[in-house]
């Protein structure tokens, strides 16, 4: 039963896109596009999007539809703001009337800023700050390929400031795209380390809306569907990638677990993954899965209940009296990151220890996520968790 905290705070949601979720459901996008009215269209994607065949495909299926295409795959892994800038001049003059963010997050985040930048100008920096983003920008179709950042439904584009090479992220309504297309078929082929990653980025975001300090009636039903989907088939979309029926899944919980933070924001787990993202350039996903057990122990006392209901409702604890489920939902956690190849310890990344001080003053100074986690973190917490996520050694020393 809802405890009366979560039913009575006032309830406000963002904007769901239209949703095409099947194995094959890209057919429907001549449909959708012609459905627009659109002359120019722009399909913002990356390189290894176009060696996959995936864009092929996509250009394909849109074949019969009379539009003026401009294809931008100039798109690096984990973006930056000046690399939107270089993009803009290139495609601000072919003025599209629709874009479609075809990839994982780092195509979807730079097809979402794109579409407001073309109605409203200036820098990719500019849009860093509350409420810089004024107006609706151009109908978005977002297809994501990675499964994943949530980022097709959204808010939220995310890149790294050329300033100080910290990952920051524009925030506002205008950036939900109009339509997500969920196909399994199109990331069959998806690398194992990439599933993996951007898989444990999903089940971060689940579990992270679920235990934030913003977490709702609204945002939790997400939240554990969510959990729900990824669980069962994270490894097996990792070891048996072309398992139609996991790739949807994960799509789906990827999709329900953007839903989720959405609505109730993420936490601990991102302000600490985002120097290790920003500065050494580990993979989003990756970053988080590091994090994730070691953040979650130290949430522990905050939300031990809540890791208990998310065990008890995936099968990892059989028995609602079974003890702490919150043990061993962390236990599961650290085994499955095992399993599906994700690197143990942070010096496996190439994180040299005499950063954690200077990572750690970074990521308890944001703000807009750690208001979100249920135990306060403080610079030295925040030392203390990359010290246990380093590796055993370092923490026995
Ligand atoms: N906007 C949001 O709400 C949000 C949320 C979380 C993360 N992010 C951001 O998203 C970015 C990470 O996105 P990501 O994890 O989806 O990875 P990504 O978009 O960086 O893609 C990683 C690599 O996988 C390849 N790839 C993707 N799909 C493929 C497929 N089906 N087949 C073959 N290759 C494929 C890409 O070409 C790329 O080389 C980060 O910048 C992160 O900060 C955004
Ligand atoms: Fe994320």
């Amino acid at each position: 039963m809802y405890s009366n905290d979560i039913t009575m705070k006032p309830l406000q949601t963002y904007r769901i896109p239209e949703l095409y979720a099947w194995p094959g459901a890209l057919s429907e996008l001549p449909v959708l596009a012609a459905r627009s009215g659109a002359k120019r269209l722009l399909i913002v994607t990356d390189t290894g999007i176009v060696q996959s065949g995936i864009l092929d495909v996509v250009v394909k299926s849109l074949k019969g539809n009379q539009l003026e295409l401009l294809i931008e795959s100039g798109i690096s892994k984990e973006p930056s703001t000046g690399l939107v800038d270089k993009l803009y001049g290139r495609v601000k003059d072919f003025r599209p009337d629709l874009i479609v963010a075809l990839g994982g997050g780092s195509p979807m985040d730079i097809a979402k800023l794109l579409s407001v930048m073309v109605h409203q100008g200036g820098e990719a920096v500019s849009y860093l700050f509350p409420d810089a983003v004024r107006t609706k920008g151009i109908p978005l179709i977002a297809i994501p390929t990675t499964a994943g950042t949530g980022s097709e439904v959204s808010p939220i584009a995310v890149f790294t400031d050329d300033s100080d090479g910290i990952k920051k992220a524009v925030v506002s309504r205008h950036l939900i795209p109009e339509v997500a297309l969920l196909d399994a078929h199109l990331s069959l082929r998806m690398p194992a380390l990439v599933t993996a990653g951007s898989g444990m980025d999903a089940l971060t975001h689940a579990i992270e809306a679920y235990t934030s300090t913003r977490a709702n009636a609204f945002s939790d039903s997400f939240a554990r569907e969510a959990v729900r989907f990824i669980i069962p088939y994270l490894k097996t979309a990792v070891l048996s990638g072309l398992q139609q029926d996991a790739r949807h899944f994960m799509l789906l919980g990827s999709f329900y677990a953007g839903i989720a933070f959405t609505n109730a924001g993420v936490a601990a787990v991102h302000a600490l993954a985002y120097p290790l993202g920003g500065l050494y350039d580990v993979p989003h996903g990756v970053a988080n899965s590091m994090l994730l057990p070691y953040v979650m122990q130290f949430n522990k006392p905050a939300c031990a209940g809540r890791y208990h209901e998310l065990a008890r409702i995936t099968g990892i604890i059989e028995t609602e009296d079974a003890p702490s489920g919150a043990d061993a939902l962390i236990r599961y956690i650290k085994q499955l990151s095992r399993d599906i190849g994700i690197p143990e310890g942070l010096h496996r990344v190439n994180i040299p220890e005499l950063a954690i001080p200077g990572m750690a003053q970074s990521a308890a100074g944001i703000k807009r996520l750690m208001d979100n986690n249920p135990r306060p973190v403080t610079a030295l917490d925040a030392e203390q968790i990359y010290r246990h996520a380093y590796g055993d050694a370092l923490v026995a020393s």
